[in-house]
């Protein structure tokens, strides 16, 4: 049986740094860091998202201010939000939260951003910094699996490392970290051929496809690190017979409610090959919102925490 990689627990550990680093500020007379976050129209995951960023702020005494403009904001006044965000003094970190609205140019917006304030790390002067291997702010989701995988002591260098997605807020930066730790990496997606077989190959396996449950236990190397990074809502119970014939509480949780959350990896099937592996949720969910708690702090003191 694997062993399971806590990463709700790993994320406290994370923010309880925060915190104290931030209480350390304040007790020589700097001011708290301070987060903003700002959402566009209603979309109720991203509401969830946002609160759940909110929340860790006051946890680790981060201020945090919101802007929360109608789902019909024009791009120009969305600009001048950033703008006035970039300008802003008492503003140390700026998130976008994604998707935006469809006639609102997601790529405009971030690139908007001040590169000092980008706490996402999709700015392309930040994408280029980690592309070079220089320090900078990284996005918080791959870099808080880096660190956790880190402290689970786990050897990277010379193994094969495979990353499932090619999305730039997670795969592609996921796989120039482990690039970065000496693994050999592949980046398979949707359109690979043979992905069973590509995945067998990996000794770290990083699923972030947006697919639930299309990583099955047979697709993974016995002994592998899984790290499940999809977030994924099933309501479906056919597909639920079929991905969670091994995690029996699950699908009857799912036939219960009418829904539950799972990843891109069959936890059930994958628990019995691997040596570890991330449930969802409670694993790189919590991560995430700790990385940009660390990446906030590090924008606020003007270089990259360690
Ligand atoms: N939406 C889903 N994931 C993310 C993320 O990491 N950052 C932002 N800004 N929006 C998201």
């Amino acid at each position: 049986m694997a062993q399971i990689l806590d990463g709700k627990a790993y994320a406290d550990r994370m923010l309880e740094e925060v915190r104290l680093a931030v209480e350390a500020r304040e007790a020589k007379g700097l001011a708290a860091p301070c987060l903003a976050v700002v959402l566009v129209g209603e979309d109720p995951a991203s509401q969830v998202y946002v609160k759940g960023k909110v929340a860790a702020c006051a946890k680790t005494g981060i201020r945090s201010v919101e802007r929360r403009p109608a789902s019909d904001i024009s791009q120009s006044e969305l600009n001048q939000v950033i703008d006035d965000l970039n300008g802003d003094p008492n503003v140390d970190g700026i998130l976008v939260q994604l998707p935006l609205p469809r006639h609102l140019d997601a790529k405009a917006a971030l690139h908007r951003i001040s590169p000092a304030k980008d706490v996402d790390g999709f700015h392309p002067l930040n994408q280029g910094r980690l592309f070079e291997g220089l320090p900078g702010l990284r996005p918080c989701t791959p870099s808080a699996v880096m660190r956790m995988l880190k402290a689970h002591g786990l050897m990277m260098k010379g193994q094969r490392a495979v990353v499932l997605g090619r999305s730039e807020i997670v795969g592609k930066p996921m796989a120039l970290m482990l690039l970065e730790e000496h693994a050999t990496v592949t980046i398979a997606h949707s359109r690979t051929v043979d992905l069973p077989g590509v995945c067998r190959e990996a000794d770290i396996l990083v699923a972030a496809i947006g697919r639930p449950g299309l990583v099955e236990g047979s697709w993974i190397k016995p002994g592998a690190v899984v790290v499940d990074v999809g977030i994924n809502r099933v309501t479906d119970v056919s597909l639920g017979e079929r991905i969670f014939a091994a995690e029996p509480a699950k699908l009857a949780k799912l036939r219960e409610k009418g829904h539950v959350l799972c990843g891109d990896v069959r936890f059930g099937e994958a628990m019995q090959v691997a040596s570890a592996v991330t449930p969802v949720p409670g694993g790189v969910g919590p991560l995430t919102i700790a990385g940009l708690m660390m990446n906030t702090l590090e924008a606020c003191q003007g270089k990259p925490c360690d």
